[in-house]
């Protein structure tokens, strides 16, 4: 109400994820902890030169391309800059997979720790230039017991994953984390530099009443994924048609589908095998917050993190979001041939 009185009890990121390996009653060294403050600051680095990029000459390409054929853009790589740096330095990782960087980079041993992250560093670079929502998506795996990191240290299903998260550049920076055991949003206070928590508990509602494709693909989609299309935009009276939404940003797309419900999809189809999406940096973390959140990921035909990757850069078909949505969608993959 009007009268309620100023909060004074602010709930940080770091305090919320201490409290929560307290309340688990974790023998946690705090070394994910730490890792995740790591990140919380390229966040808020990215976030500060998304902002003020228009201004400072940070529009436009780089110049050079990257392993997946796109032209990167500058903020592409200054994000990449960023990560690569904060991740090395916090002495927490071993492997690290960009979707800017052919090769994963294996930490030399004086900075090594036991965690592995995964990421897009800039998700969105088409909107960057239009001042659309962007983010930066990350997951986390914990090397496995002995290893001194290589590459089979992420070459594991999504299930692994002891972390995903995302952070949104939008109206304001949002970061929205699973260490596991739920899904949480946090939002940027600029002013004491610090993510609050302000989405509690996220949990997708079981159906929604929006989809999320680019349409513009439909001449190539495949017949489950065109049947399924139809019978949301055509549905049986009494039902009411859904509402299309998309971006063209993965995290700001599912940062909607988490919030509102409803489904996202970018499907395989005649022109790419694999569909558009990369499995370790976009489709797992994102599957994995799904999940979490109460919700489903597949690829129409596979559970998301039961896919074990063979390629660092590999890419798959992605639909998720609500569970009675996405369900509709396995439905049509089972029963049109
Ligand atoms: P990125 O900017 O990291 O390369 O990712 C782009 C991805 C993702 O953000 C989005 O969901 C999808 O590409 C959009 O693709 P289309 O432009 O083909 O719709
Ligand atoms: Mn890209
Ligand atoms: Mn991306
Ligand atoms: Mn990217």
């Amino acid at each position: 109400s009007a009268e309620e009185a100023p909060s004074t009890d602010l709930i940080t990121l770091t305090r919320h994820v201490l409290s929560d390996q307290l309340r688990l009653g974790s023998t946690a060294t705090g070394d994910l902890t730490l890792l995740l403050t790591a990140i919380q600051v390229t966040s808020k680095f990215i976030a500060t030169n998304v902002r003020k990029a228009r201004l400072i000459n940070l529009v436009g390409l780089a110049g050079e391309t990257n392993v997946q054929g796109e032209e990167q853009k500058k903020l592409d790589v200054l994000s990449n800059d960023i990560m690569v740096n904060a991740l090395r330095a916090s002495g927490k990782t071993a492997v690290l997979v960009s979707e800017e960087l052919e090769d994963a980079i294996i930490i030399e041993e004086e900075k090594r720790g036991k965690y592995c992250v995964v990421f897009d560093p800039l998700d969105g670079s088409s909107n960057i230039d239009a001042g659309v929502n962007i983010g930066t998506i990350f997951g986390i795996y914990k090397i496995q017991p002995g290893s001194k990191g290589t590459i089979q240290d992420v070459l594991r299903p999504g299930s692994e994953m002891v972390a995903a998260g995302y952070t949104m550049y939008g109206s304001s920076a949002n970061l929205v984390l699973s260490t596991g055991s739920g899904v949480n949003g946090y939002t940027l206070d600029a002013a004491l530099g610090e993510f609050i928590l302000t989405h509690p508990n996220i949990t997708i509602p079981p159906r929604g009443k929006i989809y999320s494709f680019n349409e513009g693909n439909a001449m190539y989609f495949h017949a489950p994924v065109t049947a399924y299309l139809k019978s949301i935009k055509y549905p049986a009276p009494p039902k009411s048609p859904y509402s299309a939404r998309y971006i063209g940003s993965m995290v700001a797309d599912v940062h909607r589908t988490l919030l509102y419900g409803g489904i996202f999809g970018y499907p395989n189809d005649k022109k790419s095998k694999n569909g558009k999406l990369r499995l370790l940096y976009e489709a797992f973390p994102m599957a994995f917050l799904t999940e979490q959140a109460g919700g489903i990921a597949t690829t129409g035909t596979k559970r998301i993190l039961d896919i074990v990757p063979t390629d660092i850069h590999e890419r798959c078909p992605v639909f998720l979001g609500s569970r009675d949505d996405v369900l509709d969608v396995i439905k049509f993959f089972k029963e049109v041939p």
